[in-house]
């Protein structure tokens, strides 16, 4: 990818960041899932007052982007930080979302922890997510 289209799926991710729903804990989280076909796709966190039944940026991008036929994914970005406040932090996937990348991303899937387009951090998953629980060990 080049410095322009990392950016660019940063924008993506602010720009979902913008539809976050979260009255509880007040951090909002914008993530920007990139398929193998170009396509983009946005999710943000969804609170709810029953706690557990929060659903995080990423797994809603993933689960969005599964569910419209997408199989092949090679990058995501990450943005997160308190509401109407720019990040002032990297924002990392949490545990479950990593073991949800994991279920259709190989270890070199591209993850940007970004505050903004121009400050990013890159990780792969397998570096987030080493010795990970896979499908082939209950095949
Ligand atoms: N959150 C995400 O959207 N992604 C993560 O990977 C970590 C946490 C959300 C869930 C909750 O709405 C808020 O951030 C605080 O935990």
């Amino acid at each position: 990818m080049t410095q322009e289209e990392i950016g660019g799926l940063v924008k993506e991710a602010l720009a979902a960041r913008v539809n976050a729903y979260a009255p509880y804990s007040g951090y909002t989280v914008g993530a920007a899932l990139l398929a193998g076909d170009g396509r983009i796709y946005r999710g943000c966190n969804v609170e709810n007052a029953s706690y557990g039944a929060t659903g995080c940026a990423e797994r809603t991008a993933f689960f969005k982007a599964v569910s419209e036929g997408e199989r092949t994914f090679s990058a995501i970005a990450i943005a997160g930080g308190m509401a109407g406040q720019a990040p002032a932090d990297y924002a990392f996937p949490c545990g479950i979302c990593r073991q949800v990348m994991s279920e259709f991303c190989d270890a070199d899937f591209r993850i940007f922890v970004a505050k903004d387009e121009a400050d990013y951090r890159e990780f792969r998953l397998g570096e987030l997510l080493p010795c990970g629980f896979g499908g082939a060990s209950i095949q």
